[in-house]
């Protein structure tokens, strides 16, 4: 019997088991660039830029909370960004995607993006699944408090 096509149907379920393990910058760019731009940079009037190391290295070690809180439980309200203002277009919870999948994602945005340490792990993520924070609570979040 002729094995060569067991083994080729083998292999290429190999190969797409690889393919399927996507990369941080990847998921980005299938679940936030529609809002946030292709490289995070931002859409003026819809969606603030996330390369923004001023904000992630203010935040100190309330940053993984932040971004982690913010996919969780998506963000509305006025916000002040880089010196512009965004209101009127809510950011939806993004907590479909599998915590795994936001580790990667957050990661990708604070250590790529701005070339800060860490983010959130994927029990945090869980956590704030289960327990979503409010809208205003993030604001305060974000203002330091
Ligand atoms: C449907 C559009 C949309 C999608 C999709 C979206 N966002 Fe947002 N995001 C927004 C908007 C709008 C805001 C600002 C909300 C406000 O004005 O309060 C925001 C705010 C944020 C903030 C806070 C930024 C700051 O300066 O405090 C972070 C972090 C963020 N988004 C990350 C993400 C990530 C990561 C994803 C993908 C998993 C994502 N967003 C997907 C629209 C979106």
């Amino acid at each position: 019997m002729n094995k060569l096509p067991v083994l080729l149907f083998i292999a290429s379920g190999c190969v797409s088991g690889f393919a399927s393990a996507q990369s941080g910058k990847e998921l980005f760019g299938t679940y936030c660039s529609g809002c946030h731009g292709a490289n995070a940079e931002g859409i003026e009037g819809l969606a603030p830029s996330l390369h923004n190391p001023q904000l992630w290295s203010k935040l100190g070690d309330k940053r993984n909370q932040y971004i982690a809180g913010v996919v969780t439980s998506g963000l509305s309200g006025k916000l002040v960004s880089l010196d512009k203002t965004y209101q009127g277009f809510a950011m939806p919870p993004q907590s479909f995607i599998s915590s795994q999948d936001l580790v990667q994602i957050t990661h990708y945005v604070l250590e790529d993006v701005n070339q800060q340490q860490g983010g959130p792990d994927q029990a945090l993520i869980d956590e704030y699944k289960k327990k979503p924070f409010t809208h205003s609570e993030l604001h305060q979040l974000r203002k330091g408090g």
